[in-house]
């Protein structure tokens, strides 16, 4: 009999989680299968515990269910931290972890750009956000963090301690230094694509702009990195290792990543 993975979320219609795992499935010869399933926030618990008592071999959780996860199940300490859970698995009783900051570590190591000792400037403070300011710290990026709502960059700077968190107006002072810049905002996504927080002028040949906006691909900030001679790198890689880390924790077999990546492509129309 097929072992169920899911990913749960609401809504959920729109996810391209189930064709990324099915075609790594396919392609790996494994006798599994993963769905989407709405579920509300109010019925979490009872759905994890459920799959679980099904014998489900793991599951994803999305919008708006992550943080939710937090108390109703055992956290990894990175997951706990980030206060949330995107990943959860079944093997050794109910266990969450959060793989979007390694999702985002991965993407950057794919492009050849080191993290460690780099100064990293992320626009915005929200779900993203937390994820790659406490996945990059830990793994020894010196991380400043600026939002629109400088309060809101200030509090998560201070949960991550080591850290610096401010407004919009003080970007141009903190491009200077900085080697990566991350957006986790939804600022130049579809259908505002002439949006972007940060133009060429404000950028360096030596800096990597990597957004996480995958839909468009090239987003604006990607056109003006390159219209300063920086490193631009595309979103869609770290939707594809947040869900290839969380098949390795699930399954313990490598992820075939160049399977998921073309099967998230097709999905998206990229
Ligand atoms: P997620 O969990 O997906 O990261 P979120 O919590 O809604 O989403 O956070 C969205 C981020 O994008 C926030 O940092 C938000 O800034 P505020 O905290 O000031 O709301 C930022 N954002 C959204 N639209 C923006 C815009 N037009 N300009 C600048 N920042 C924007």
């Amino acid at each position: 009999m097929k072992q169920v993975f899911g990913v749960l979320g609401d809504p959920i219609a729109h996810s391209i989680s189930p064709v990324m795992h099915n075609a790594a499935f396919e392609a790996l010869g494994m006798d599994c299968t993963y769905h989407a399933f709405r579920v509300e926030k109010q019925n979490l618990g009872d759905a994890i515990k459920g799959a679980k008592a099904m014998g489900f071999g793991g599951l994803n959780l999305t919008v708006p269910l992550k943080e939710n996860a937090i108390g109703l199940i055992e956290t990894d300490p990175l997951a706990a931290r980030i206060g949330a859970v995107n990943t959860i698995d079944f093997k050794d009783g109910i266990k969450g972890y959060n793989t979007d900051g390694i999702g985002a570590r991965k993407t950057l190591e794919d492009a050849g750009v080191d993290i460690e000792d780099k100064n990293v400037l992320v626009l915005g403070a929200g779900g993203a956000a937390r994820a790659i300011a406490f996945t990059f710290t830990e793994a020894g990026a010196k991380v400043n963090i600026a939002n629109r709502t400088p309060e809101r960059a200030m509090t998560l700077a201070a949960e991550v301690g080591k850290v610096n968190g401010f407004g919009l107006d003080v970007l141009d002072r903190c491009l200077e230094d900085t080697d990566i810049l991350i957006n986790t905002t939804t600022v130049g996504m579809d259908p505002n694509i002439g949006d972007c927080i940060v133009n060429a002028e404000q950028m360096h040949s030596d800096l990597t702009v990597f957004d996480i906006v995958y839909n468009p691909l090239k987003t604006r900030l990607l056109q003006e990195a390159e219209a300063a001679g920086a490193t631009p790198v595309t979103g869609i890689m770290m939707l594809v290792y947040q869900g290839a880390e969380a098949f390795r924790i699930w399954t313990g077999v490598e992820p075939p990543v160049d399977v998921m990546k073309k099967a998230a492509m097709e999905a998206l129309r990229l």
